[in-house]
């Protein structure tokens, strides 16, 4: 459904590992609603080039490689975006999360520290990064829109989430605090989507995944919310209908957050008469 809804956006797309990712599907969207767009992602991510076939999907879009974790590479990447658009950009959407701890089957009462910093400085405090070298360099347009995804364990306990679920908090912590400076400054919104569990590689990762992802089904009136469809809220996130939306968490997840208990979910409890 291409409505235009961004055309004559110019912005930079960070997190597309393959055509499950979560940006992959934003990229797609975006291209189809008339953006513009520098795709973006860790350098040891782009080594199986799948990137480059997105690129060549999305009008040659430009792919510059950055680890989020380097504000050398960040600043880099922000200086080479407005040389190839000749300006400020209208959008950037921050799609980036990997825990050591999770990947190295660490429980999170033994957690491993180094691993933990890991985890926080490329899961949170590379929103912080994107936003301050964006702020610096005066990047990005009045009224421009930065969209972060996240997940509901930064509220409620997932057990198995791990240090991730620290890193959300932290994550939609920066949201507010950037949110506000950099609205009261710019006009710039930042906000967080946070997102049912979907059948990604970062998602994967997680232990007893998929039996996770069957319990938020059943515990989501509308069902999980999938990729495409947070594409499509990503969306209206970075058109000008939302204009007046900042330092939220939006929670897209088909009504999960706001359900005590489903009746798929109690029937499971009920004793045979
Ligand atoms: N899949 C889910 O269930 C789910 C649910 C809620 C929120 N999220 C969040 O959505 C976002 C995207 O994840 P996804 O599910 O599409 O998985 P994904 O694995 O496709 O995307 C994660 C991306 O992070 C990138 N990345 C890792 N380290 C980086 C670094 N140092 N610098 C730059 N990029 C780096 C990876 O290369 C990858 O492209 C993440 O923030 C994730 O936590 C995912």
């Amino acid at each position: 459904m291409a409505n235009n809804l961004l055309e004559g956006k110019k912005g930079i797309i960070f997190g597309a590992l393959n055509d499950m990712s979560i940006a992959w599907k934003v990229a797609e969207q975006a291209y189809d609603q008339g953006a513009e767009f520098v795709l973006t992602n860790a350098p040891i991510a782009m080594r199986m080039g799948e990137i480059n076939n997105l690129a060549e999907k999305c009008g040659d879009a430009p792919v510059i490689a950055a680890d989020a974790t380097s504000d050398d590479d960040l600043a880099n990447l922000f200086d080479k975006t407005a040389e190839h658009f000749g300006g400020k950009i209208d959008f950037v959407l921050h799609s980036i999360g990997m825990s050591p701890n999770v990947r190295k089957g660490k429980h999170y009462t033994a957690t491993n520290y180094d691993f933990y910093h890991k985890t926080m400085d490329i899961s949170a405090m590379s929103l912080h990064r994107v936003l301050k070298t964006a702020f610096e360099k005066d990047a990005i347009n009045e009224w421009g829109s930065v969209v972060a995804l996240s997940y509901i364990a930064a509220q409620r306990v997932f057990p198995d989430y791990n240090d991730m679920a620290d890193a959300k908090s932290l994550l939609e912590s920066i949201t507010r605090s950037f949110g506000y400076h950099y609205g009261a400054k710019r006009k710039v919104r930042i906000n967080t989507i946070s997102q049912s569990p979907t059948v990604t590689t970062a998602g994967s990762g997680v232990k007893g995944f998929d039996e996770f992802v069957a319990y938020a089904e059943s515990m989501s009136p509308l069902g999980n919310a999938g990729a495409k469809e947070c594409a499509d809220y990503v969306i209206s996130l970075f058109s000008d209908l939302t204009r007046y939306v900042t330092m939220q968490n939006l929670f897209h997840d088909g009504g999960f957050s706001f359900t005590g208990v489903s009746e798929e979910v109690i029937s499971k409890f009920a004793k045979d008469e």
